[in-house]
């Protein structure tokens, strides 16, 4: 593990009370960091759970919301240094079958979501004089199709296009953008996804589980873990010279 000191840095990570965004956090705090978790599924209001770790209860698609989780971190911390864009959410069903409700839901949480709370922290990073980091969590169905997923895959490439185009825009500013293309990772939205993918193809999830297996040459499936190592990576000194990019965290899954 690297050793990373964030004493005195701020996080703000979407999506962080469970799965990846929570291994993300609790490896910042790890870290040293403070930390700031915007969730739909937290109380109400503001919450200071500790004195580097507070939570407050937003929706990416809301771009109030987007404006007061950024608001929020600068009042507790004074500053924003690392944005961690991982709210995110799926629905299976083949192409020709996908409900416009679950279109317009996936690429509003897994994209919109994502232009908004950047722009927000980029406006913050900027008000501070630049530099800072913003880490996007999109996946390798932001580089490959798989079955059942249109609007996921779509909203995915969406994300790694943004991505691109925010790394561009802040580079001067010395604001690096990234991307981690998780690919599966053991959480609740893939355990629920392996029941459906199951229904959809007339299959028990154990079987959709060995054959996930079987996919990765590092013969395991990931931990939230393995995808946060990278994201501190990422947030660290060691990658100051890395912008634009989309880092397969895959066990060997993906290679493009
Ligand atoms: N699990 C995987 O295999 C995998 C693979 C590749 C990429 N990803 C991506 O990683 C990210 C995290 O996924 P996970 O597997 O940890 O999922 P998860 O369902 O365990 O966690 C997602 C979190 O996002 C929050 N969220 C959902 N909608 C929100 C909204 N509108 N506003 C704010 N928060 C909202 C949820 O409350 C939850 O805490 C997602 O972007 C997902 O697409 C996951």
């Amino acid at each position: 593990m690297l050793n990373i000191d964030f004493a005195g840095k701020t996080l703000v990570v979407t999506g962080g009370l469970t799965g990846i965004g929570k291994g993300i956090a609790d490896l910042f705090l790890k870290a040293g960091a403070n930390v700031v978790i915007g969730d739909i599924a937290c109380r109400p209001g503001i919450e200071s759970i500790h004195d580097r770790l507070v939570q407050i209860q937003i929706d990416v698609t809301v771009s109030a919301d987007a404006a007061r989780l950024i608001n929020a971190a600068v009042e507790a911390f004074g500053a924003v240094d690392f944005l961690v864009n991982n709210s995110g959410t799926s629905t299976m069903d083949y192409a020709i079958d996908i409900r416009e409700e679950d279109w317009d839901k996936v690429m509003d949480i897994n994209a919109k979501g994502v232009y908004l709370v950047s722009q927000a922290g980029a406006r913050q990073m900027l008000r501070q004089g630049g530099g800072g980091r913003i880490i996007n969590i999109a996946s390798q169905a932001g580089k490959n199709g798989y079955r059942c997923m249109g609007n996921y895959v779509a909203s995915k490439h969406a994300v790694l296009g943004f991505t691109k185009v925010m790394a561009l825009e802040l580079a001067q500013a010395q604001i690096l953008v990234n991307a981690v293309c998780p690919g599966i990772v053991e959480t609740d939205m893939k355990r629920r996804e392996r029941v459906e993918g199951a229904a959809l193809r007339g299959m028990q999830p154990e079987d959709i589980l060995a054959e996930d297996r079987s996919q990765v040459p590092l013969g395991r499936t990931a931990e939230p873990e393995d995808v946060a190592n990278v994201v501190l990576f990422l947030a660290s000194p060691m990658a100051s010279y890395m912008t634009g990019q989309a880092i397969n965290v895959t066990g060997g899954m993906t290679m493009n």
